[in-house]
């Protein structure tokens, strides 16, 4: 087992770099199994979920190497179509390959994810949409069994926009027979560079970063390479831990228009950004502000960030609501922070967080990612010595988060037990 341990209180300064979006390079890989052939995919972050979706299209019959930062994926061999539940049960983005197992061999067999620590996460929408294309799906032993001799266009319209059902219903949808419209369809930045990513296989996809998309299926698709853009989550996580330490870091490589919300909420807790081409520096208030959030799906603030601004809020002078409509039981993070200090009580969903002038290093546990970056951002703001065990968890996201943030003068070492 591994553990972090942060000495707190130092102002982060320096400048980083982030790596590449994660939650886009997951359904890109699933979408290689579209088009046999040898795929490469640059700029992918080191993190255990890639090392997961990578063995899983092994476990399809699919080469996977990795040269530094890029993948060569060739899926000409693939012809396993089986998503096993030890592999699916670790990482609820295995759910993607679904899809385009259909697409390809028209049937699959998906464990389903199964429990979550952030809240009942349902695959409902992700069945309708493919069921609309003309699949047949039954559940057999806690597993999806998906077939279809011919999926056709259809038009899918989403009670809430889901990221991984829009993702899954997209990646059928290009090589279904005919037209295929998803309405209230996702958003988020992630699906505009999965769309990029099938455009460039051969897709015909438009209306991809607005609520209705468009699909016109192709009879075959042919392998691609891209870069993947800069994760967007991993960017505001070092701007969020800046403006919490009060210090003054730069965030190189990054997609400033991807985190306006998050940008708005910082300059709201009194930080000063300047924003350029790809670079976000910020200089951090000597102490925040009270700032209240509700995270709702793209543009708003996104849910992944707001266990992050819950742990910035602690330290806040005054107290900040916070709520969140993407996964509304989404708390995993404060009985750990309230271990540090935090004064912070959930009532009818909402958390109210009560700024406290400093806390305090403690024991504790990252119950998931995010709910583990918001750790490290309380951490790195508290006196004293924090350590935070579970760091799987937080390494599903970050690469190397402990050398990045040594880089802007944290006092951060992992350790194994
Ligand atoms: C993705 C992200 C995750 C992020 C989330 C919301 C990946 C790998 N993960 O997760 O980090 O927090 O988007 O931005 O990209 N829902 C249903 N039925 C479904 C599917 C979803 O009711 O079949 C609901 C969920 O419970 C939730 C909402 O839709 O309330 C949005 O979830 P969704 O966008 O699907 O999240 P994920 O794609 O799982």
């Amino acid at each position: 087992m591994e553990r972090l341990i942060i000495k707190g209180g130092r102002p982060l300064s320096g400048t980083v770099r982030v790596g590449g979006m994660k939650n886009a390079a997951l359904p890109m890989m699933a979408a290689t199994i579209l088009a046999p052939g040898v795929h490469i995919l640059n700029n992918i972050p080191d993190l255990r979920d890639i090392t997961t979706m990578s063995h899983l299209l092994r476990i399809f019959g699919a080469k996977v190497y990795r040269h530094g930062h890029a993948l060569t994926l060739d899926t000409s061999t693939c012809d396993f179509p089986e998503a096993p539940y030890e592999l699916v049960s670790t990482m609820r983005a295995s759910f993607f390959v679904l899809g385009p197992l259909l697409a390809r061999f028209g049937r699959a067999k998906v464990a389903l994810p199964g429990g979550c620590a952030i809240g009942p996460r349902p695959v409902d929408l992700h069945l309708k949409g493919l069921r609309a294309l003309g699949a047949e799906m039954d559940m057999e032993g806690g597993y999806v069994v998906a077939e279809a001799r011919k999926l056709r266009g259809a038009s899918v319209n989403f009670e809430v926009p889901s990221v991984g059902a829009t993702e899954n219903v997209l990646m059928a949808a290009v090589l279904a027979e005919g037209t295929t419209v998803v309405e209230n369809a996702a958003k988020e930045p992630e699906i505009s560079a999965l769309a990029e990513f099938l455009r460039l296989m051969g897709a015909k996809i438009s209306g991809d970063g607005t609520d209705r998309i468009e699909v016109e299926g192709v009879t075959s698709l042919s392998p691609a390479e891209m870069e993947v853009p800069p994760d967007r989550i991993e960017t505001a996580t070092f701007l969020i831990a800046a403006a919490a330490t009060g210090g003054e870091v730069t965030v190189e490589g990054c997609f400033p228009e991807h985190i306006t919300s998050v940008i708005g909420k910082l300059r709201e807790v009194g930080a000063e950004l300047q924003v350029r081409d790809g670079t976000i520096r910020i200089e951090g208030p000597p102490r925040p502000g009270p700032t209240d959030v509700v995270a709702t799906p793209y543009p708003g603030y996104p849910t992944d960030l707001q266990p992050l601004h819950t742990a910035l809020m602690t330290i806040a002078e005054g107290t900040s609501l916070i709520s969140d409509r993407v996964f509304p039981e989404r708390f995993t993070h404060v009985p750990e922070l309230r271990r540090m200090g935090a004064d912070i009580s959930v009532e009818d969903r909402v958390a109210v967080v009560r700024g406290v002038r400093a806390l305090d290093g403690a024991p504790v546990m990252a119950p998931d990612i995010r709910a583990g970056a918001a750790l490290v951002v309380a951490g790195l703001a508290a006196k004293g010595e924090t350590v935070i065990s579970r760091v799987y968890h937080i390494d599903r996201g970050y690469e190397r988060i402990e050398e990045k943030l040594r880089s802007l003068g944290a006092e951060v070492r992992r350790e194994t037990t």
